[in-house]
C-alpha cells in the first residue's frame, strides 16, 4: 500500500482526493519540488525546501509549515512507503475556491500534497550520455519560480521525445537558457560554463552542487550566458537535474558533441557527485558506475 501526504496528514494514496476547483488543477496556480531519495534518505533536502518556500512566497502562497516541519513530514512519508531509491514529488496550490482568476478572498488554506515515486538511478544515460534537440524557449520570464505551469516545458520535452531524444535544450534567440527539465553546462578548454541563475532559468539544486564541487576541486567554472555558437563548439556538454544527476549530452540536433562520447570533465563531475551523495546519504546501495 502506498501513502501520500495531504495537508499535513499521511493517508492512503488512493484516498488522497483533490477538489475540481483546486486552483492547482484549474490554473496551475502553485509550485512544486522534486527531491531525490537515496538509501532511504533525502538528498539536499534543505536546499529543496528552501527553494519551495521561496517559490511559494514569490507567488503569494504562505506555507502552513516550516522547513523543519516539512522535513519531518517527508521523512515520515519515506519511511511509511519504504522508499529506498526514488523521488518525492511535492506541490502546494493556492487552495480550493470558486473559479476566478483573482486570488480567493479571505483565508483559503493552500493544498499541500506529497507522494513518493520508486525509481532506480538512470545508469544507462549516465554511462552512455543522451541525445538532445534545440528548441526556442517560449516560456514566461519567471523561470526561477518552480511553477506548476509546465506547458512550454512539456511541449519541448515531447518534441525531443518524438525525435528520439532525451531532452530539449532551449534557447532565447542566440542564448542557451536550460533544458525542459534540466540545467545545461558546456565545457570549453577545461572551464565549466553554465547560465547564470536569474529569472530566465531555474536555479537548479543539482547545478549548485556541481558549481560547488567545481570550486572545491579546482575545476575552473563560470556562470554566464552561453551562445548557440559556443554550444556548437563545446568540448563537452552535460545536463543536470535531481533525477538526471550529471548526464552527458552526446548529440545536439543530430550533430555529435565532439566525438560523441561522454567527456573527461563530465565523468569526473559524475564521480564527485556520487561522492557527494554518499556523504549525505551513505554508501550507495544502488550503484552501477
Ligand atoms: N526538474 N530546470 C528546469 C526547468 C527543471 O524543471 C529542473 C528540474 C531543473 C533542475 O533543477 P534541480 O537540479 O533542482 O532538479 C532545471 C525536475 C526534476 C522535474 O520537474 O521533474
Amino acid at each position: 500500500m502506498e501513502f501520500a501526504l495531504l495537508n499535513g496528514e499521511i493517508i492512503e494514496r488512493s484516498e488522497a482526493m483533490i477538489d475540481v476547483e483546486d486552483r492547482g488543477y484549474q490554473f496551475g496556480d502553485g509550485v512544486y519540488e522534486v527531491i531525490r531519495v537515496y538509501n532511504g534518505k533525502m538528498f539536499t533536502a534543505a536546499e529543496h525546501l528552501n527553494r519551495f518556500a521561496k517559490s511559494a512566497e514569490s507567488i503569494g502562497i504562505s506555507l502552513a509549515y516550516t522547513s523543519t516541519q516539512l522535513t519531518g513530514l517527508l521523512e515520515k512519508l519515506v519511511i511509511k512507503n519504504n522508499l529506498v531509491t526514488g523521488n518525492i514529488y511535492m506541490q502546494v496550490t493556492r487552495g480550493i475556491a470558486p473559479r476566478n482568476h483573482v486570488f480567493p478572498a479571505g483565508s483559503v488554506p493552500p493544498t499541500l500534497v506529497a507522494y513518493t515515486i520508486r525509481g532506480v538511478r538512470p545508469f544507462d544515460n549516465l554511462k552512455t550520455g543522451v541525445k538532445t534537440i534545440l528548441t526556442e524557449d517560449i516560456r514566461w520570464l519567471r523561470c526561477d519560480i518552480k511553477s506548476l505551469n509546465l506547458l512550454a516545458n512539456i511541449l519541448a520535452k515531447q518534441k525531443a521525445s518524438e525525435e528520439g531524444c532525451f531532452e530539449a535544450i532551449q534557447h532565447r534567440g542566440q542564448d542557451v537558457t536550460e533544458g525542459s527539465s534540466s540545467n545545461i553546462f558546456i565545457v570549453k578548454d577545461g572551464t565549466v560554463i553554465t547560465h547564470e541563475s536569474n529569472n530566465l532559468i531555474l536555479k537548479g539544486i543539482t547545478k549548485d552542487v556541481i558549481l560547488d564541487l567545481c570550486i572545491k576541486n579546482n575545476i575552473p567554472v563560470k556562470e554566464r550566458t552561453v551562445s548557440l555558437a559556443e554550444l556548437d563548439e563545446a568540448d563537452e556538454v552535460f545536463l543536470s537535474s535531481t533525477t538526471a544527476e550529471v548526464t552527458p549530452v552526446i548529440e545536439i540536433s543530430g550533430q555529435k558533441v565532439k566525438t560523441g562520447v561522454p567527456g573527461p570533465i563530465t565523468k569526473k563531475l559524475q564521480k564527485l557527485f556520487e561522492k557527494e551523495i554518499e556523504k549525505q546519504c551513505g554508501v550507495l546501495v544502488d550503484k552501477d558506475m
